[in-house]
């Protein structure tokens, strides 16, 4: 079983997704809130390309949700701060969802086999559905805007870590993943504050939502996209 990593969505063209389990990877916050969301109780999310779009579903009996460079638009009832998914009130509900890079990378990889979403927040569940699994797992980084980015990185070479046992592990950006984790793992929030993600929440005021992202293994769920639905 192999193991690769595509560290931003412009390299997507050069993987063959097909028979493949892709995980995909936006630590900053999209899959964070989304492992948030269903271990909240929410039914699923719905993952859209467009607020337009997610506002027609709206009339049809789903809470919208969206984020566009780190804000809520006006309009929606929900954005993509994990705090506001919290809420016991959301049980059962389902949310159409669309952000800057995550939901768009969750689109992306309709082509493969499986897709599973992944944050710190889940990790240790994910890195033991893949072993059990025992299929070929992509670590799909969604970076910002198409740029890499620090923290999904990180969350790849985590994952790969955990996987290296049981995974053929080859491609130079798994592991330059695992370099980077090594490098940061003994103080990973700190050094995430350093990522340009980071600097942005700085200015929104919301460095609180990092160190919530940064929670490791504290759900033992693995969100799937089944029919396009994001669910448990
Ligand atoms: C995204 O999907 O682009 C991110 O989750 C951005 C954010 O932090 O809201």
């Amino acid at each position: 079983m192999q193991f690769e990593t595509i560290l931003s969505p412009l390299l997507l063209p050069l993987y063959d997704l097909q028979g493949k389990t892709v995980v995909v990877i936006d630590v900053l916050r999209a899959t964070s809130t989304i492992c948030t969301g269903l271990f909240t109780g929410i039914d699923h999310f719905y993952a859209v390309s467009s607020p337009s779009e997610a506002l027609e579903l709206q009339k049809k009996g789903y809470l919208a949700a969206a984020e566009r460079n780190a804000v809520k638009p006006d309009g929606f009832e929900l954005g993509n701060s994990p705090f506001e998914y919290l809420n016991s009130e959301l049980k059962g509900k389902k949310i159409a969802f669309t952000t800057t890079n995550g939901t768009h990378c969750i689109k992306l990889s309709l082509g493969a086999d499986e897709i599973l979403i992944g944050s710190f927040l889940n990790l240790d569940a994910i890195a033991k559905y893949c072993i059990d699994k025992k299929k070929d797992i992509i670590a799909f980084c969604a970076g910002w805007k198409n740029k890499f980015n620090l923290e999904d990185t990180l969350f790849a070479g985590a994952l790969a870590s955990k996987l290296i046992d049981s995974f053929s592990i080859n491609c130079d950006s798994s592991l330059a993943a695992i370099d980077l984790y090594n490098a940061a793992k003994s103080d990973l929030k700190n050094y995430i504050l350093k990522s340009s993600h980071a600097k942005r929440f700085e200015k929104l005021g919301i460095t609180k939502d990092i160190e919530f992202c940064m929670q490791t293994s504290i759900y033992e769920i693995v969100p799937r996209v089944i029919n396009g639905k994001i669910t448990l």
